[in-house]
């Protein structure tokens, strides 16, 4: 099982979201997030997003997915995400050691999706 967390653009979010939904993953946490790279804010100031101090407004996708999924995952991240310029994100991928459903109490893969 791996937990993937994906930092793209604001407006990359729907066309991620699509890709995501073709591979058949639809379950997903989302949030609003400020960051930087390694420009470190400056030079994308021009995709006109708001910039607070060196930060600039992204969202970040978290995943869980059993290992069957991972590669489909980061290969809709990546069709839905990259133009191609400067800030278009990043995926981390962690090693995820335990998942519960909490209503039903069942673990691992199973409860997953
Ligand atoms: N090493 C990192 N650790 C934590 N967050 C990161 C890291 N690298 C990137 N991020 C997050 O991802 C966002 C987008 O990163 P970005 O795409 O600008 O990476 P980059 O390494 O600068 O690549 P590029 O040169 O393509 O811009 C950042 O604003 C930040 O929120
Ligand atoms: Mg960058």
């Amino acid at each position: 099982m791996k937990y993937i967390v994906a930092v793209i653009q604001p407006d990359r979010l729907d066309e991620v979201l699509e890709k995501l939904t073709e591979k058949e993953i639809h379950l997903v946490t989302v949030s609003n997030v400020m960051g930087r790279g390694r420009q470190k804010g400056i030079a994308e100031v021009y995709r006109s997003h708001t910039e607070a101090g060196s930060l600039l407004k992204k969202i970040k996708r978290e995943i869980a997915v059993n290992e069957e999924y991972v590669q489909p995952a980061i290969d809709a991240i990546c069709s839905g995400g990259r133009t191609g310029q400067i800030g278009d994100g990043k995926i981390f991928v962690l090693d995820m050691k335990e998942c519960i459903r909490i209503r039903t109490g069942e673990t691992g893969g199973v409860a997953i999706g």
